[in-house]
């Protein structure tokens, strides 16, 4: 998750269900799924309610200054169920490519509302040290800046398990206070699927723990379509040690990355109907991230090429959602073009006024990071992104939907 930029949140519907080793999974040796849910999007509730406007203005007031960009927390995301402990306790995390390191919050020390959740948007699991036989206090403060505040605490080692797979030495941000957004958003926690160089304090991230329990060394993100995604819902599956074919196109495409420390690589050209852009940009691949951020050159010309017209009030670019021929966004990405038609980018967040958002955004201030557009979940949801640790690549495969 960028953290300048808008992620959303999730919020747990469905009652009890069996989360850890879904029954309809067939697990291989050395494979783990873990189901994913979409999460209603908060912005869509906000904006429905006219409280997004002062939302925004909120965050920006709290903006920490010089602070590492991080995580975008504010819509509709995927969320992913955890354990921690033992006896273990659940929690429900966004697994977050744009980030190294996983944190869950202090049940002892994090009290306030935000730390609890805000009533009608979230209820939050905290971790309750007392209750673990196997947990280890380090001591060391951690800190997380986002560009809505801070995550601050201490780093401890528990076990953590997801998907039928165990760490049973983790080390993790035990959050004793978190940013007031998280108190709108109905996740415990984060846990970071990004490389060892952006991980705080040098921790090692759950997923190089991982590797050696992995048939092979990377694991498969899909995220599934739904016409009403913002409702929140199952939302895809992420495979753990294997390509996922099953809801993946056969076809994979990889590049090399340029960098390890997003899941970063380098795009040839962006066009959009009739603008073209054939200048190398640096992109990173971020499940935490909802929609899609570029420059501000791009993002025009999207605006222009679908006639959207820019909300001031909501920071959302919209085009009624009975428009038609709109034209596919399209990167390419090694030599090949990876198109996200309409389907995929306009996004009916049930404003109620007849429009529906593009799910873009202003990337102009993520130059200082070293790229110029996080490829978010919508990008992600279109094509199976395949996170190869040990090839040091990134594969695209069509995403098979059925939902729309
Ligand atoms: C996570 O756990 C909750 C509560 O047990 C359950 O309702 C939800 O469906 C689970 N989510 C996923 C994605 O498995």
């Amino acid at each position: 998750m960028n953290l300048l930029f808008p992620l959303t949140f999730f919020v747990a519907l469905c009652p009890l269900v069996l989360w850890a080793m879904p029954l309809d999974l067939k697990q291989e040796p050395g494979v783990y799924r873990m189901k994913i849910q979409n999460t209603p999007s908060l912005r869509a509730k906000l904006i429905k309610e006219g409280k997004w406007k002062h939302f925004l203005e909120e965050l920006h007031t709290n903006k920490a200054s010089g602070s590492q960009p991080f995580i975008d927390y504010y819509d509709d995301f995927y969320l992913a169920n955890v354990t921690t402990g033992t006896p273990p306790q659940q929690f429900t995390i966004a697994p977050d490519t744009g980030s190294s390191n996983y944190w869950i919050i202090d049940a002892n020390k994090c009290k306030n509302q935000a730390c609890q959740g805000y009533p009608g948007y979230a209820s939050h699991n905290r971790f309750d040290s007392t209750k673990s036989t196997t947990f280890k206090n380090l001591g060391t403060p951690f800190s997380i800046q986002y560009g809505s505040g801070s995550c601050d605490g201490t780093l401890a080692v528990d076990v953590l398990s997801f998907a039928g797979l165990s760490i049973p030495t983790q080390t993790f941000g035990l959050a004793s206070s978190i940013a007031d957004v998280f108190g709108y958003q109905p996740i415990d926690g984060i846990m970071g699927l990004g490389w060892p160089a952006l991980a705080i304090d040098n921790v090692v991230p759950p997923m190089q723990n991982l590797l050696s329990q992995l048939n092979k060394p990377l694991f498969t993100v899909w995220l599934d379509r739904h016409v009403q995604i913002s409702q929140g819902g199952s939302g895809g599956v992420i495979t753990y040690g294997d390509i996922d074919t099953t809801n993946c196109d056969a076809t994979i495409n990889y590049v090399p990355l340029s960098s390890k420390r997003y899941w970063q690589f380098s795009i040839a050209s962006f066009s959009v109907g009739t603008y073209s852009n054939k200048r190398q940009a640096q992109v990173i691949s971020d499940t935490g991230t909802s929609w899609i951020y570029g420059p501000t050159a791009a993002v025009d010309a999207i605006a222009q090429a679908t006639n959207a017209i820019y909300d001031d009030d909501n920071g959302i670019y919209t085009v009624p959602c009975t428009a038609t021929g709109l034209p596919d966004w399209v990167f390419n990405i090694g030599g090949i073009n990876y198109n996200i038609p309409s389907s995929e980018y306009v996004l009916d967040l049930e404003l109620g006024d007849g429009n529906c958002a593009l799910t873009l955004g202003d990337g102009s201030d993520l130059a200082v990071d070293g790229f110029q557009w996080i490829l978010g979940d919508t990008f992600i949801r279109t094509y199976c992104n395949i996170y190869d640790i040990a090839g040091g690549r990134i594969g695209f495969a069509k995403a098979h939907h059925t939902g729309v």
